[in-house]
């Protein structure tokens, strides 16, 4: 296209940041004329879509920064978007004075207009998003992440989000079903419902608008004709109630995997996060989960180290861990983040102790994955492909979210097909399609 220009983006992050980047790449291809590249040196326009959930030193961003403005091309824009945007503002210039423009997650719809003000810091967490009409982007043909809500109006005291990304709005339940049926109609097979609580969802719109749950709007989304499969992320263990957890289990076309973040096991440090469950509730869920879908998967956060966390709380975590086993853990040293309630917590532990208990839980989770997977043998899945590698596999996910890989070309993307596993592995499953 004449006057083309190029973008390079980088998303750093959670999968609310890979749609955010879609969005701003689709206004700015729509409106603007800029197609991707993966060589920062030939944009016109470097953007660092970042996180800030844990400590990743500033400086290291600055250091970024600073490595993009010497090697980018004469003239080319610099913007620093995402969550770290929103709570460094306008000190991210104040630093790094060759920055062009600093944009907050909950304002990626401003891209075009920041775009053309030098300087410009627009990281109002009071913006509302829930209703502006993105242009389309998608990464994935096969695959769409869809906004349901945005912000989070949970008060945890470890986490950064709610200062980032504002209070929660639901997005009307008719925008978001017109957009399933749009991507469908595209080709869509498999829908990413995405929300900082999606389990949270319809308890506050922008108007007056009937509420409805998050349950009903599964129900809603599941009737899409043409649409296979539906994902979701993130729930909270706190809101999975019965009729939750029983459309979960009875809709065909909800995957059989379900995001479950623990933080902790204990139920003193739960309160003291102010996650509002128990460790008995949590393992209440789970074992309603595990009856009503034997073969569903379950993967967690959880938090090490939190504030007073002692040798006694650690291990109830550790019980957790042991007696759910979960398919999928992500964990990681509790990070102190400004503005947050738990900075203020002065009885921090010991960073030694907190590295020796991350390895404990991280060695006791191979441990189980190494049995978790051993099971895996022989046993055949639905897998949905959605990627193509290097090496002559193609690899996608079963319904309850094993990544499992076959030897074969890109005429089985985006197709589904009964596989039976020959070879396992902690990370990823390798099979032949069964007919
Ligand atoms: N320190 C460490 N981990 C954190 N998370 C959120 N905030 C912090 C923090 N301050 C983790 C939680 C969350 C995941 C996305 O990141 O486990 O579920
Ligand atoms: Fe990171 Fe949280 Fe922002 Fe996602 S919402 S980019 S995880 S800080």
């Amino acid at each position: 296209m004449a006057g083309e220009k190029k973008l390079f983006i980088e998303t750093l992050g959670c999968a609310m940041n890979v749609r955010d980047s879609e969005h701003m790449i689709a206004e700015l291809n729509e409106k603007e004329d800029y197609v991707l590249t993966d060589k920062a040196s030939e944009a016109d326009l470097i953007l660092i879509n970042t996180c800030s959930v844990r400590e990743r030193p500033v400086h290291k961003l600055f250091s970024e920064l600073g490595s993009f403005n010497k090697h980018k091309k004469e003239g080319a824009k610099i913007g620093v978007c995402g969550c770290t945007a929103s709570h460094l503002g306008k000190d991210i210039i104040k630093r790094a004075p060759y920055v062009n423009f600093v944009l907050g997650a909950r304002n990626v719809s401003k891209i075009t207009d920041v775009l053309h003000r030098d300087k410009a810091v627009e990281v109002d967490i009071d913006y509302d998003e829930s209703q502006f009409a993105f242009k389309d982007f998608r990464s994935s043909l096969y695959k769409a992440y869809i906004n349901i809500s945005i912000g989070c109006d949970k008060q945890c005291t470890f986490c950064i989000v709610p200062k980032t990304r504002g209070d929660e709005i639901s997005i009307l339940p008719e925008l978001i079903v017109n957009e399933v049926r749009k991507v469908v109609s595209q080709g869509a097979k498999e829908v990413f419902l995405l929300g900082q609580n999606v389990n949270n969802y319809g308890r506050r719109f922008s108007g007056d608008e009937p509420k409805i749950d998050f349950t009903e709007l599964l129900r809603r989304v599941s009737a899409v004709e043409g649409l296979e499969r539906i994902r979701f992320t993130s729930p909270h263990p706190l809101h999975m109630d019965d009729a939750f957890i029983e459309e979960f289990a009875a809709n065909p076309k909800i995957c059989k995997s379900m995001h479950m973040p623990l933080q902790s096991g204990s139920t003193a440090l739960l309160k003291s996060m102010k996650r509002g469950y128990s460790k008995e509730w949590f393992l209440n869920r789970v074992a309603k989960l595990r009856e009503m879908v034997p073969d569903v998967s379950i993967s967690t956060d959880i938090i090490v180290a939190f504030p007073g966390e002692s040798d006694e709380d650690f291990e109830h975590t550790l019980d957790v861990a042991r007696s759910v086993k979960f398919e999928q853990m992500f964990s990681f040293k509790y990070s102190p983040r400004p503005e947050t309630e738990a900075e203020k917590f002065t009885n921090v532990v010991d960073p030694e102790l907190a590295s020796h208990r991350l390895h404990y839980l991280q060695a006791m989770q191979d441990e189980i994955l190494d049995s978790i997977t051993a099971q895996y043998l022989g046993r055949t899945f639905e897998v949905f492909f959605e990627e193509l590698r290097s090496d002559g596999f193609v690899a996608g996910r079963s319904d309850n979210n094993i990544m499992i890989k076959v030897k074969g070309s890109e005429e089985l993307l985006g197709t589904i097909a009964k596989v039976k596993i020959t070879k396992v592995a902690r990370l990823s499953q390798t099979g032949e399609i069964v007919a």
